[in-house]
């Protein structure tokens, strides 16, 4: 598997990034904002991350995703790393991602690469969403924020 940084002349793996947020508009606006990256497997895409920098000092990981045949494969963890390692090279201290309140799966994984819970912004997915996210039984309503300190 190769990571790779998408250039500003090809198509953004829109099917990728839908996985990690159902909203086409948030999704073209931080393509345009940030910095795409793709995991690819034998010339097929099979992951993606995108960061946005926040500040001098911070990027934020906005989107993460891995096709669904090959998830529970460690290609998650893979392309997370990747992102810290990105945030790292590019001098930035602090890298920031958020997710919902349902999504236990994720914020396993996020906690196991070393982010920890920074804040809570309420309502998050019912203020912006249209439609109701439903995931592991549980309704999607706040964002969790969590932040890694690199350096
Ligand atoms: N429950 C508990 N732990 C989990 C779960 C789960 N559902 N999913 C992953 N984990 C843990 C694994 O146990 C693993 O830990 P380990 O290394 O100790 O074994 C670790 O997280 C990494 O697992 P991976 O196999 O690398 O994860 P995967 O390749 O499936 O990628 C991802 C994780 C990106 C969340 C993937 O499942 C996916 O694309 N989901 C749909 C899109 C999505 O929800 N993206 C995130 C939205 S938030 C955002 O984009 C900022």
């Amino acid at each position: 598997m190769k990571i790779r940084k998408l250039q500003h002349d090809e198509t953004p793996p829109n099917d990728l990034l839908l996985l990690a947020d159902p909203s086409r508009e948030l999704v073209d606006a931080y393509i345009a904002e940030g910095e795409c990256y793709v995991a690819e497997e034998n010339g097929e895409r099979i992951g993606v991350f995108v960061v946005v920098a926040l500040d001098a000092n911070t990027i934020e990981i906005k989107n993460i995703a891995v096709r669904e045949d090959r998830q529970g494969q460690g290609i998650g963890k893979k392309l997370l790393q990747s992102a810290i390692t990105v945030a790292k090279e590019n001098g930035y201290r602090t890298v920031e991602i958020g997710t919902g309140n349902s999504s236990i799966g994720q914020l396993s994984l996020y906690q196991k690469c070393g982010f920890r819970i920074s804040s809570v912004i309420k309502d998050f997915f019912t203020d912006y969403y249209d439609e109701v996210i439903m995931e592991n039984g549980i309704q999607c309503i706040d964002m969790i924020r969590l932040r890694l300190e690199i350096q």
